[in-house]
């Protein structure tokens, strides 16, 4: 019971579910009753045998405790009590090899365990969250109807659909954060950018509340405007100059790029914004670099006054690349995530719908955004290997990367540290190179290994013998 708990259930309550509920401190469930009780049904048993003998058979319990260890001992409590068909939800942020093991574990004694990403933060919660449960078909059968009902809603469409079995709901979960660092860091980027070009936070929160009027309108962008239009009380100056430049993470960002690294997928944008918070958090390490690092000095106005290339431009013009940037480089998190997904769901036989996981992320996450509208319709209507070929994402990013490129070229001779938009520019250009330096790489590890290459005319594998004659030898067919 606690906030997150106790807002789902209240949730639950509200939307004409009966509600049992369990606390370890029963005080703290007490609490729930006292305070929210006439919000619905609430049914509050003295201990956990009590609690589970309440349920109506197949019973449904939301197990929402810190993920880790508290949920294996919850599980472990909980599973002499309960019988054949009755389904276990995990709601928390759980790794989805916890949840695969524990799903494996709990259907041997003939129960559903399904783990279940939940997102909206407390007042999604409460209000209506984006909803991604995971488990069997059997077990979404007698749950989807309950969590759709509390799910958020897109013109009366909820925001909860089966994901796909065992651990399928907390993969799309941990990329949904995995896209939520992504999109904070790039914003926070834009936000540097902005800053090196002379402008204040109150001004700049103009600027992403215009912004959010258009194409890059999501809930991240309406924050940031709030943030940076907020003064603090104490030193009359912006809050957001008060605050610790150390960005924290709980860790479902690393578990992305974990992830993406065993399957294999590249999803270096998503990596960046990890890094970029686990570079913020290392204080001796700035402040050892700091006098010791030369270079400019992060002072954008200059290049905003004279003339690059020939062609000089005034902040709006600036401004107006900024979001292009931001556009872009969304787009490219948006694709990297979409394909770890495709590729897990391939490696697990999850046959996850990607149209389906766009369409449930349009309201109620913290990832919310108009433009998931696009990608739900893009993936709807064909095949795509990444969404960065779909028609429409395609011409949009032909019109934003003259400004993305001059964006990420400013920030790199100025000084101002753009790893996110970087790093999706480079993936972008990586993916429309037409030959790779890879084939160096290739001939760099034949040379030192003898791990052999491939040939661009000829089928196999080769081995030039570096040391000998430099003939080349076919290895295999
Ligand atoms: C959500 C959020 C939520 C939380 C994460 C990220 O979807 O409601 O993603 O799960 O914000 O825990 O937190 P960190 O930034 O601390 O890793």
């Amino acid at each position: 019971m606690a906030v997150m708990g106790r807002n789902l259930a209240r949730n639950l309550a509200r939307n004409g579910h009966a509600v049992a509920i369990y606390n370890r401190t029963q005080s703290r469930a007490q609490e729930v009753i006292d305070l929210h009780g006439t919000e619905g049904t609430f049914v509050l048993t003295g201990d956990l045998e009590a609690f589970v003998d309440s349920l109506a058979r197949p019973r449904q319990i939301i197990i929402m405790v810190q993920a880790g260890a508290g949920t294996d001992a919850v599980i472990d409590s909980l599973v002499p009590l309960l019988q054949e068909g009755d389904i276990v939800v995990d709601g928390g942020n759980a790794r989805y090899q916890d949840t695969r093991r524990r799903e494996e574990a709990l259907r041997a004694h003939g129960l559903h365990f399904v783990g279940v990403g939940i997102s909206g933060g407390e007042v999604g919660a409460l209000e209506g969250p984006s909803i991604m449960p995971g488990g069997s078909v059997e077990s979404y059968a007698a749950l989807g109807p309950i969590l759709e009902s509390i799910s958020a809603k897109v013109d009366g469409e909820p925001c909860c659909t089966h994901i796909g079995p065992d651990g399928a709901g907390h993969f799309v979960k941990m990329v949904h954060n995995g896209i939520e660092y992504a999109d904070m860091q790039f914003i926070s980027e834009a936000y540097d950018l902005l800053r090196a070009a002379g402008m204040e936070p109150a001004a700049m929160s103009q600027v992403f509340r215009s912004w959010n009027e258009g194409d890059l309108d999501s809930y991240l962008i309406e924050v940031t405007a709030e943030v940076l239009a907020q003064d603090d009380a104490r030193t009359g100056g912006p809050l957001v100059d008060s605050i610790v430049d150390a960005a924290g993470q709980k860790g479902t960002g690393s578990w992305t790029v974990q992830a993406a690294l065993e399957l294999g997928v590249p999803v270096n944008a998503i990596a960046e914004s990890v890094f970029a918070r686990s570079a913020s958090s290392h204080p001796e390490l700035r402040a050892a670099a700091q006098p010791a690092l030369a270079g400019p000095d992060r002072d954008l106005t200059a290049y905003l006054q004279t003339p690059q290339g020939g062609e000089g431009q005034g902040l709006d013009a600036f401004v107006e690349q900024v979001r292009q940037s931001l556009w872009a480089a969304k787009v490219v998190a948006y694709a990297q995530g979409l394909h770890l997904i495709r590729v897990a769901s391939d490696s697990y036989g999850w046959d996850v719908d990607i149209a389906e996981v766009a369409r449930i992320w349009r309201a109620g996450c913290i990832i919310r955004a108009r433009l998931l509208e696009r990608i739900r319709g893009e993936y709807a209507a064909q095949q795509l290997t990444t969404l960065l070929e779909a028609p429409s994402i395609r011409d949009g990013l032909e019109q934003a990367q003259d400004g993305w490129r001059r964006v990420v070229g400013v920030g790199a001779a100025a000084g101002v540290p753009l790893p996110g938009f970087g790093a999706a520019l480079a993936y972008y250009d990586t993916l429309r190179a037409p030959r790779l330096p890879a084939a160096l790489v290739q001939g760099q590890r034949d040379y030192f290994g003898a791990h052999t290459y491939g040939r661009v005319d000829d089928e196999g594998s080769f081995h030039t013998d570096w040391s000998g004659d430099r003939s080349e030898l076919k290895i295999g067919s």
